[in-house]
């Protein structure tokens, strides 16, 4: 008999032609064929595209497997009905002493081993993009146009998306991809809420995340920072303060030195009662010496739920450290310092703040209104040339209506002036049981010192030894939170 027609021989191939298998290998081959492709597209270009990206290292592979998934299953039901009509089993012998076997096993093997080394490099270049600040950022871009705009304006414009959100573990890893795969389809369906919600849920720790590059025992001393501002009235008045920020505290072996980055070291745990962790009613710490002191609001009597507390970390001081929406005041205050907008202009700070803060349906239409508004109010000024574009670029950095991003819905915890901040606890109001302790502000010295304060020329004045809160309105009463009356706005 001849060999090539005994059945073992042609098992094999007969297996494989079925309407499923083939359909399988079509789809294999074409999308292995488009993956080369786009492969060598996306190593030419200079600049990364994410679109490429996402067809060459999601899309193609995705068909890949799809195929080789439907070449299985065909061979699968082959067999089976094979096996139905004889069901003697279909054994595959291999002889090597035939050159025709010889011929198949070679190609089985090259072709094998070509398959492997494309899922290789295609899974370690497919990792390695859904890691990458251009899918997390452009590949969806109006849906990350906020994060991504103020990212690139932040002191961490060079450090990974990944770096943040992930952070380094195969099992982070998989967590956020599972995750990835529903934001994916709610952009698809049009069905994500704008703006995107913060807190996100199930943060990575900071430890595994920011203390892989910021390290808090070496959190010492103090910064010396200037908040300048200006009056919005018609002279456009600059009220400048200028703090000495303790941000110690945060080396165990110098305790005694206190300062901000304490609260690390102290284990310091809360409830907050709503979804933005505005509110904070208990409070609990550990200190280094193993002394428990629990603080409560007044009011609050309800019994403590032991899950709903959360371990303070950077990102309850930090919560903007890369996606910081600055308010409409200090974004024009900012533009005055530095010359942008001419504070020569009369009323300019208010005018400006006031069309910042104006509801627009898009960027396009915000963009227009603020150079028509501004050209009419100011006829004939040539000063004006410069202060639209420099007021048009506040508000693209800043604000996107389209996603509903803005300082609005993004508070910021880091100070006390527009938002509560670090007075969520340290109000006054939160008092251990036996009254012994507070979480105190109306000390204002715990938390920095000023040591100058007023125009330009009043900052040159140092006070070492710090000054009182001068505060530049009359009717300012420190009986109320600042907050109270600071909106960010007008
Ligand atoms: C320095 C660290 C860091 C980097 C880098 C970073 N993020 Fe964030 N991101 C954060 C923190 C912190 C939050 C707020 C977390 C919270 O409050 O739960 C956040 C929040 C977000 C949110 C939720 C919406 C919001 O604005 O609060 C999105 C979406 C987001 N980031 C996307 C990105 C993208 C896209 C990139 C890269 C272009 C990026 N992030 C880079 C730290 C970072
Ligand atoms: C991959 C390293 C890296 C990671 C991760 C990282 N940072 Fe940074 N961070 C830096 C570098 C570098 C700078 C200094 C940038 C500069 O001076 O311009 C910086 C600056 C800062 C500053 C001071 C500047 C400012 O904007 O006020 C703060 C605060 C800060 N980081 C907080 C955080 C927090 C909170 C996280 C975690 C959500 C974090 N960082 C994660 C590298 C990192
Ligand atoms: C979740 C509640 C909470 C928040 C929010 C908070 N703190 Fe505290 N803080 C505490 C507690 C509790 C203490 C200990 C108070 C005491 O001395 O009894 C403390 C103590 C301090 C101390 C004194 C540390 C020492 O040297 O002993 C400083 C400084 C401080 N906080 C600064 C800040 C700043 C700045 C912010 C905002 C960026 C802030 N805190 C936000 C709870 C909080
Ligand atoms: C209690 C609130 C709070 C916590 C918790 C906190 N910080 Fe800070 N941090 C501050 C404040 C306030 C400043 C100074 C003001 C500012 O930067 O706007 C500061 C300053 C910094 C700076 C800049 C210091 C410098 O020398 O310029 C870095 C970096 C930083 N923090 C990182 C971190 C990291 C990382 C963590 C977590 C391990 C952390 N912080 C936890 C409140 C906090
Ligand atoms: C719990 C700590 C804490 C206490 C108490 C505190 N501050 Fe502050 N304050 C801060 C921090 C942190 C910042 C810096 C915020 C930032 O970097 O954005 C700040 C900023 C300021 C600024 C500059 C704000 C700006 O944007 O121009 C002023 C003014 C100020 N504080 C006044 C006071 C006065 C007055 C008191 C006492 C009634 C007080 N602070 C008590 C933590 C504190
Ligand atoms: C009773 C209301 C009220 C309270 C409380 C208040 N302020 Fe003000 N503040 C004002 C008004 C009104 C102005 C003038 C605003 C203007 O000219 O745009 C002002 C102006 C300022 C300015 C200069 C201009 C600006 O907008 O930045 C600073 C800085 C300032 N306040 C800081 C604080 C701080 C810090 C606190 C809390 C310790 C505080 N204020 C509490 C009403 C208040």
């Amino acid at each position: 008999m001849n060999s090539e027609n005994s059945p073992s021989n042609r098992a094999f191939p007969a297996l494989i032609r079925n309407w499923v298998s083939l359909t399988g290998l079509v789809i294999m081959a074409a999308s292995l064929f488009a993956f080369i492709l786009l492969f060598v597209i996306d190593s030419l270009a200079h600049s990364s595209n994410p679109y490429v990206g996402v067809l060459t290292y999601l899309v193609a592979p995705t068909f890949t497997t799809i195929g080789l998934v439907l070449t299985l299953l065909g061979l699968w039901l082959a067999r089976r009905s094979l096996l139905k009509v004889s069901p003697k089993p279909v054994s595959l012998v291999i002889d090597l002493s035939q050159q025709r076997h010889r011929r198949i096993l070679g190609w089985f093997i090259v072709a094998s081993l070509t398959f492997l080394l494309i899922t290789a490099v295609g899974s370690y270049h497919s990792y390695h993009f859904t890691e990458s600040v251009t899918f997390c950022g452009e590949a969806c871009h109006t849906v990350m146009k906020p994060e991504k705009v103020t990212y690139e304006h932040s002191s961490h414009a060079r450090v990974a998306c990944a770096e943040c959100h992930i952070g380094p573990g195969a099992s982070w890893f998989v967590k956020s991809k599972l995750s990835g795969l529903h934001q994916v389809y709610a952009v698809a369906a049009n069905i994500y809420p704008r703006p995107v919600p913060t807190p996100i849920k199930n943060l990575r720790p900071a430890q595994d995340t920011c203390e892989q590059c910021h390290w808090p025992e070496k959190f010492s001393g103090n910064v010396v920072r200037t908040y300048r501002h200006f009056l919005s009235n018609k002279e456009n008045t600059e009220y400048s303060v200028r703090l000495l920020l303790r941000v110690g505290g945060g080396n165990p072996l110098q305790h005694h030195e206190g300062g901000i980055h304490w609260h690390i070291n102290n284990h310091v745990e809360y409830i907050a009662t709503d979804a933005q962790r505005l509110k904070i009613p208990w409070v609990r710490y550990v200190g280094e010496d193993g002394k428990m002191v629990e603080y409560r609001a007044t009011g609050f009597t309800n019994q403590v739920n032991e899950a709903a507390i959360r371990r303070m970390d950077c990102m309850d001081c930090h919560n903007r450290p890369s996606h910081r929406y600055q308010k409409p005041n200090d974004a024009v205050d900012l533009a005055l310092a530095s010359g942008k907008i001419d504070p020569a202009l009369p009323e300019i700070r208010a005018k400006a703040t006031k069309l910042l803060v104006q509801e627009y349906a898009t960027e396009a239409e915000a963009l227009a209104k603020i150079a028509t508004e501004l050209k009419a109010q100011y006829p004939n000024d040539p000063r004006i040339e410069s202060a639209i574009p420099a007021l048009q670029e506040v508000y693209q950095r800043n604000f996107f209506p389209e996603m509903k991003a803005s300082w609005k819905n993004y508070p910021e915890h880091i100070g006390h002036k527009d938002w509560l901040g670090c007075f969520r606890c340290h109000d006054d109001k939160h008092t251990s049981a036996d009254g012994q302790h507070k979480i105190k502000f109306t000390d204002c010295n715990t938390c920095h010192v000023i040591l100058a304060q007023g125009s330009a020329k009043d900052l040159e004045k140092l006070d070492g030894a710090g000054q009182p809160f001068k505060h530049p309105e009359e009717e300012y009463d420190p009986a109320y939170f600042c907050n109270d009356c600071h909106t960010g706005g007008p």
